[in-house]
């Protein structure tokens, strides 16, 4: 059997659905695929969504999470790159291949957990073995569970997107975020001069630690003007935002510099209405959703090369705190990425 957290309807009276304990028979590779024991999941910012009934194609029974790390223990066919026994993460989502427009197949694009593709929060899961890919070594399995989905939503937006390079202004808001902290630390690695924006100042204290310049709090009525006086004046070549509510409008009027790059994967306060600014000041709007399985592996290559290290806000032992894991991720206390240790020590 495989223990897993799935999601299950609370009913009309309640605001959020529920993630309960089921136990699920173990699956079974098909041709094609790897039995893989699971180390390690994580949260993101969808799963809220999910619970709490904002996000489209939801399946109750489905099994939560897209991110997980764990070890091959078996094998249906035959594969050059991976083997019983490896480490491997989970590319979290599927049918899309390599197009940098998007998914190929965009009707059947679907992500991984809370859906109709199965999720990471258990035991045992099965995946295609083009979808497993061996972890960065240097990385503990709490840190690479974190990795997969919040890594390529950062890579693609930054870097597919944003085209990022050194010497730039980048500006990320809402540094709390998993997503914005790898935002940060790409950014950072490529030799960047990084800001961000937090609710938080010992978040943007600690985004220091990671190679921010500099931060202010987006709850100051003139946080802009306090960003650009830590930069000098000198206005962004590119944003990376995933609030896009009024600060979002803030950082088009005064924030970017013309014909700059704004980026956006989310809309976690809004969406709102950005203003004609957009277009008065030449901003490149880009929105960004994922990336591809070829995004996915560059991003591993490239957090292997800049021996990046996902940051890892709190630890839940044992697959009976995935509950208490996602209410945690609720409260919003987190700085980081929020992971679930399934296998337990021997
Ligand atoms: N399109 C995609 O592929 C994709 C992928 C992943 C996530 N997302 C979306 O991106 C957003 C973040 O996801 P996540 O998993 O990284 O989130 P998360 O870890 O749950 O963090 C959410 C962050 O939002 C920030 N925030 C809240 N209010 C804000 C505001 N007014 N201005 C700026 N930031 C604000 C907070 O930053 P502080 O704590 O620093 O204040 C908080 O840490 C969500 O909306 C999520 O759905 C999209």
């Amino acid at each position: 059997m495989s223990t897993a957290a799935i999601l299950q309807d609370s009913g009309a009276n309640h605001k959020y659905h529920n993630v309960e304990l089921a136990q699920l028979p173990r699956p079974v590779p098909q041709a094609g695929e790897a039995l893989v024991e699971v180390e390690a999941a994580a949260l993101n910012h969808r799963d809220l969504y999910i619970l709490a009934k904002n996000f489209p194609g939801t399946e109750f029974g489905s099994i939560l999470g897209s991110d997980a790390i764990g070890r091959i223990i078996e094998v249906n066919g035959s594969s050059d790159r991976l083997r019983v026994g490896d480490r491997v993460v989970v590319m979290p989502s599927l049918g899309w291949i390599s197009d940098p427009r998007g998914p190929e197949d965009e009707a059947n694009y679907v992500l991984l957990g809370g859906t109709r593709a199965s999720g990471t929060m258990t035991q045992y899961l099965t995946a295609s073995l083009d979808d497993l890919f061996k972890a960065p070594e240097y990385l503990t399995d709490i840190e690479a569970a974190g990795l997969p989905l919040a890594g390529l939503t950062a890579f693609r937006a930054l870097f597919t997107k944003g085209q990022v390079t050194k010497g730039q202004n980048v500006l990320v808001t809402g540094i709390g975020g998993g997503v914005a902290l790898f935002a940060l630390q790409y950014a950072a690695a490529v030799g960047a001069n990084v800001y961000v924006t937090s609710s938080d100042e010992a978040k943007i204290e600690r985004a220091k630690q990671y190679g921010a310049k500099g931060g202010v709090n987006y709850r100051n009525a003139e946080w802009d003007k306090e960003l650009l006086q830590q930069t000098n004046g000198r206005q962004f070549d590119v944003v990376i935002d995933s609030a896009m509510g009024p600060g979002t409008a803030t950082i088009i009027r005064s924030v970017m510099a013309l014909s700059g790059v704004l980026v956006v994967f989310g809309s976690t306060v809004g969406p709102v209405e950005v203003g004609r600014d957009l277009y008065i000041r030449q901003i490149e709007y880009k929105g960004t959703t994922m990336g591809s399985r070829a995004e996915f592996e560059r991003m591993l290559e490239f957090v292997e090369q800049h021996k990046i290290r996902p940051i890892v806000g709190d630890v839940f032992e044992g697959i009976e705190a995935a509950p208490k894991a996602f209410q945690h991720l609720r409260d919003g206390k987190h700085f980081g990425k929020v992971v679930v240790v399934l296998k337990k020590s021997p």
